[in-house]
């Protein structure tokens, strides 16, 4: 798509949500998508909003889930553990759309079957971030103090799994920019999507 041919999803309001998805799906392995890295807001301890770049690990739309690895010290762990409200942002230059989505985080330990299977897929230098002996966070002394790496710490791993509730959509186009709001309603197994335009 060259950037003044009209995309198929331009005033299509199914086709935009399912654009979303594909973004995000493809993220997942194409490292040089913005997609790959999302934003991640969480609600900090203090109630005033938290905000760190993650990898997008794996996005699943029919199971409206987005998966990412942390470490189980970090500060992002304890406040999903208080508030499990999350926002994600991604705003890719190249096609000019921003997604921002709604959703509710879930922590698994290492030794959830589903954490095990992405511990199995990690590489070897993924693995050794996760040994660190100071935890993420915490004040040192020196800045060599977090270089130290013990074994591969498998017991700090944890994947984070992001139930979205609501996607918006903000294309931005010379012939008129597009943006587009759809929000979960129903149970998590059954639902289906509200979908609206929005004034840009
Ligand atoms: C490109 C990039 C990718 C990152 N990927 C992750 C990630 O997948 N998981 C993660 O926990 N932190 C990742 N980080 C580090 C976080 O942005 C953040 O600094 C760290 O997780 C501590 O955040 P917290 O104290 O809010 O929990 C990444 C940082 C960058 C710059």
């Amino acid at each position: 798509m060259t950037s003044h041919e009209t995309p198929l999803f331009y005033d299509d309001l199914e086709g935009t949500r399912l654009e979303a998805w594909k973004l995000l799906t493809r993220g997942v392995a194409d490292r040089r998508s913005a997609f790959h890295t999302p934003t991640i807001a969480t609600v900090g301890l203090e109630g005033a909003p938290r905000l760190r770049t993650v990898v997008l690990r794996a996005a699943e739309p029919s199971a409206r889930l987005l998966r990412f690895h942390t470490d189980a010290r970090s500060g992002k762990v304890a406040e999903i553990a208080r508030d499990p409200r999350v926002g994600v942002h991604v705003y890719d230059a190249r096609s000019k759309i921003q997604v921002r989505l709604d959703g509710v985080a879930r922590v698994h330990p290492w030794s959830a079957p589903r954490a095990q299977a992405s511990w199995e897929a990690s590489r070897p230098q993924s693995r050794a971030g996760y040994a660190q002996a100071p935890a993420p966070g915490v004040v040192i002394s020196a800045p060599h103090e977090g270089d130290v790496r013990e074994g591969e710490g498998v017991e700090n791993f944890n994947i984070v799994e992001v139930e979205v509730t609501a996607i918006e959509w903000l294309y931005l186009f010379h012939a008129g920019h597009r943006r587009a709001r759809f929000v979960w309603e129903g149970e998590r197994l059954q639902g289906e999507w509200r979908a609206s335009w929005l004034a840009p």
